[in-house]
């Protein structure tokens, strides 16, 4: 199976160049995974590559969850159970991976390229919608 790297696009942006700077970043550990893959089997390679993607977005993670307490986003709640899931999840697949029940890399590289996808369209772009929503109307209330 020949995996796909993912090109940035203007479509994955939401719309905060702060934000957006950290996605590409974390696409391109993505990227570095998926040329390792095509070209190279070994594991321990992977599994370094793919630290990066849990300690990475771990220091991510917190930056967007301070930044949606800033204007009280709603559901800070459920958007940080995404991320703790996350977390759970490419930590146990690093952990596993240089054990006897190591996943397949490409398992590992569907769900990250599944879940950054999903997350970025769906649940990133929503609070800076709302952020932005909440500004607005800030400008229309009358002293
Ligand atoms: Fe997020």
């Amino acid at each position: 199976m020949k995996l796909n790297k993912i090109e940035w696009s203007q479509e994955l942006s939401i719309g905060n160049d702060n934000i957006d700077l950290d996605h590409r970043r974390l696409l391109l550990t993505f990227n570095k995974l998926v040329d390792l893959i095509n070209t190279d089997k070994d594991r321990e390679d992977f599994a370094g590559i793919l630290n990066e993607m849990t300690d990475y977005a771990f220091s991510h993670f917190k930056k967007e969850e301070d930044y949606m307490q800033e204007f009280g986003f709603p559901d800070l709640a459920g958007h940080k159970k995404e991320h703790e899931a996350y977390i759970y999840k490419v930590s146990t697949y690093s952990l596993n991976m240089l054990g006897i029940h190591a996943p397949e890399p490409q398992e590992v590289l569907a769900f990250l390229e599944k879940w950054w996808q999903n997350h970025i369209l769906q649940s990133d772009k929503i609070y800076e919608q709302y952020k932005n929503q909440v500004q607005s109307e800030a400008r229309y209330i009358p002293f």
